[in-house]
């Protein structure tokens, strides 16, 4: 028999399980389907969380090396049990995979683990779980997510050339790490071995790391990663490879045209990642991919057939765990006839190395190439005295500001907790607050935030510590 639902949602990503639970709270019959046996998708089983778990076990155990003598907190040795911390951070994704089951049975989701594909515009069958099935549903979510880009000359097999899925998962900590890509995955995997000790050495393509951020922010986390000592060939271009038993040797175009041979143990590929739609056959559903792959999509999220929709990675726009669970909430409503609406700018965006980077908004550069007269004001953390007590003045906020009206258009954090700090200009942005907004509210001493009060300040040159 075919089972009958309002909302069938293919993936169980932070896009599709969140969905799900929205819609079911708004009275939806809904079932997700994931390949996967356990639910979160790349986010919660082979991306964000476990990075951050691998990247809190390493950066204790770098400020245990490194810092804790300046306190007067000595230790005879420290070392590093890789295995312990691989096992925290399974435990970590086990938790969380068995709590969604939980959110999915209490919201009355029907859960069904196998692949999807379309057999007509409003039925999927299911493959690959317990028995094939049969699906129809007045309304499809596509939620497939997305999948790393392989260099042509060097598939990964996870052993030597890895993804970021091998590289959270190594049993052992690699002598020398090559990494194609200093964008986001690169300087925080990167990161994690490092710190674990490491000898990491990144080739990145462009003339800067992390190439979309504000180029400040940019400049200075490739300072502070260099005085961690990990290496970077900026402007270079990897043109071959050769994979041998023990090691893998690259050759690299350097900026000056030379070409130099560097080797590692190791060589982790983090180029980017594309939409991911195999086996969907969505010619059956009507709907074409773009060159890239991404699914079309109107402002309401809909597909060319209006009563599919498509969300997160596999759409247009960045490719963050909460910009696709936003956009599942929405669809979810908009099928329930509310009228949700997302405010993009104020969705930011972190990278989790340390010191952390944290943005929201318009950079001071796009926001001139958008023909808007802007002023800045920034403050560094080694002015702040929470800083300092906590041994973290790296960094800085940057504040950017449309002139005219004095609203608050960009936030640019480089320092600790600026995942955390970022909410404020989130908030900012979200609710179209100004300058005065942020000065005039009391902030708590000695705090991080405070930095972000006095870079306000400083856009108006009144900043008091600086
Ligand atoms: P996904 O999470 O990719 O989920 C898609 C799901 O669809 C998968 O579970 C897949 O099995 C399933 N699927 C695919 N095809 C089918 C099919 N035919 N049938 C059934 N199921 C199918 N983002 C952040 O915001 N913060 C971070 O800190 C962060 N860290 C990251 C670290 C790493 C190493 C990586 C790789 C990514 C990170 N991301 C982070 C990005 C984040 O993981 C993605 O943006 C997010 O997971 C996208 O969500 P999604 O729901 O669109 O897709
Ligand atoms: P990325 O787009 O962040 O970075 C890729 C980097 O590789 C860029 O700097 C690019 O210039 C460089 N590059 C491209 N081709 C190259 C080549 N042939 N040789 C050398 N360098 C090359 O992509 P990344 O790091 O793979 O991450 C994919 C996505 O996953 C991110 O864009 C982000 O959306 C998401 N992600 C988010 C995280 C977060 O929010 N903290 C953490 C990790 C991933």
């Amino acid at each position: 028999m075919v089972e009958q639902y309002d909302l069938a949602i293919i993936g169980a990503g932070p896009g599709g399980y969140v969905a799900a639970i929205r819609a079911a709270q708004l009275g939806l019959k809904t079932v997700c389907i994931d390949k996967r046996k356990e639910l979160g998708g790349t986010c919660l089983n082979v991306g964000c969380i476990p990075s951050k778990a691998l990247l809190q076990s390493s950066e204790y155990y770098y400020k245990a090396l490194h810092e804790f003598k300046t306190h007067g907190i000595e230790s005879p040795s420290v070392s590093c049990n890789l295995q312990q911390m691989m096992k925290r951070k399974t435990e970590i994704l086990s938790s969380f995979n068995l709590g969604i089951a939980g959110l999915f049975k209490k919201n009355k989701v029907q859960h069904i683990v196998g692949s999807a594909s379309f057999t007509s515009p409003h039925t999927l069958l299911v493959t690959g779980g317990v028995a094939p099935q049969e699906i129809a549903a007045r309304f499809i979510l596509i939620a497939t997510g997305s999948e790393p880009i392989a260099l042509p000359f060097l598939p990964f097999d996870e052993k030597r050339i890895l993804s970021s899925t091998g590289a959270l998962s190594l049993d052992v900590v690699p002598r020398k790490m090559l990494v194609i890509g200093a964008g986001v995955i690169g300087v925080e995997l990167g990161s994690v071995y490092s710190r674990l000790g490491s000898e990491v050495t990144f080739i990145e393509f462009f003339p800067r790391i992390c190439p979309t951020l504000d180029e400040s922010l940019s400049k200075e986390l490739l300072s502070c990663l260099q005085k961690q000592g990990m290496q970077f060939h900026l402007a270079s271009k990897v043109v071959a490879a050769t994979v041998g038993q023990t090691e893998v040797t690259l050759q690299v175009t350097l900026p000056n045209h030379v070409t130099q041979e560097m080797s590692g143990d190791v060589v982790l590929v983090c180029i980017g990642r594309k939409p991911y739609t195999q086996g969907l056959n969505l010619d059956k559903a009507g709907i074409t991919p773009t060159e890239k792959g991404f699914i079309p999509i109107t402002s309401s999220f809909r597909t060319r057939a209006p009563h599919i929709f498509a969300i997160g990675d596999l759409v247009d726009g960045p490719m963050l765990a909460h910009k696709a669970s936003e956009e599942g909430v929405a669809v979810a409503e908009i099928i329930a006839e509310h009228t949700p609406k997302i405010e993009y700018m104020a969705i930011p965006n972190v990278v989790y190395t340390h010191p952390e980077v944290a943005s929201v908004g318009l950079s001071e550069k796009e926001a001139q190439d958008a023909g808007l007269q802007t002023k800045t004001g920034s403050f560094p953390f080694k002015a702040s005295s929470k800083a300092k007590c906590a041994q973290e003045e790296e960094g800085f906020v940057k504040i950017v500001v449309e002139t005219k009206t004095e609203r608050i258009i960009g936030v640019h954090i480089i320092g600790a907790h600026a995942a955390e700090l970022i909410a404020q200009g989130a908030l900012a942005i979200q609710n179209k607050l100004t300058l005065s907004e942020i000065i005039n509210t009391p902030y708590a001493h000695p705090t991080f935030s405070e930095a972000l009060k006095e870079a306000a300040l400083a856009v108006m040159g009144r900043a008091i510590h600086k």
